[in-house]
């Protein structure tokens, strides 16, 4: 089996898979650690690495969903409230193994903010990636108040700074089948 078709395998049948189709069952911390590894060998201009993970485990998942569904109580005006959605980002952890919250953190001002952005998501990708071939599930999340500067607040970060998404993580027993809406024809163009 060549190493180009592992790869592909893997970059192929990667799925986006929610937390309410996770099964409960717990990750090992030792194989977050092997996908924190890889995240660390994503591209970078000037060696910035300006990758950033907070990473909850065990008890300090629920931990960070309650406080992630409180941001979301405290920050949303009584009308727009949605006690579906704050009741959501709790039953997230709940059924999540782990959280990774990912950072972009700019460490070098001179390279343009794209560009970090850009290699910090490769980084994220990695994981995701890594996940796949060890038969984890996962979501890659923007949703709730991770885009809200009250996140980015409670992580201390900089105005420059961003959070990328929070990855949720876990095991699943479905098999989720991929698909994409717009051919490759139409997002290439070659010239030769
Ligand atoms: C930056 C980013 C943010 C995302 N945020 C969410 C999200 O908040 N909720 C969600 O259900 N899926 C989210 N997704 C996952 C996409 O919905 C998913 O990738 C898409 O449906 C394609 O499915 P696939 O990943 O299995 O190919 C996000 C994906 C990316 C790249």
């Amino acid at each position: 089996m060549s190493i180009f078709f592992i790869l592909s395998e893997i970059i192929k049948t990667r799925r986006t898979t929610k937390p309410a189709q996770f099964n409960g069952n717990k990750i090992a911390d030792e194989k977050i650690e092997q996908l924190l590894e890889l995240a660390d060998w994503a591209p970078t201009h000037t060696y910035s690495e300006p990758w950033r993970f907070v990473v909850y485990s065990g008890d300090k998942v629920n931990g960070f969903s309650k406080l992630h569904a409180l941001l979301y109580q405290q920050f949303t005006p009584a009308e727009k409230f949605m006690q579906g959605k704050f009741d959501g980002i709790i039953a997230n952890g709940e059924k999540s193994s782990h959280i990774i919250v990912c950072i972009m953190k700019r460490t070098n001002e001179k390279i343009p903010a794209i560009e970090e952005i850009a290699a910090a998501s490769c980084a994220v990708q990695h994981i995701l990636l890594g996940a796949t071939a060890l038969g984890i599930a996962s979501l890659w999340s923007t949703g709730g108040m991770v885009l809200h500067p009250a996140m980015k607040n409670h992580f201390q970060l900089d105005e420059a700074d961003e959070i990328l998404g929070q990855l949720f993580l876990g095991y699943s027993d479905e098999k989720i089948e991929g698909r994409r809406k717009i051919p490759l024809t139409e997002k290439v163009v070659w010239e030769r």
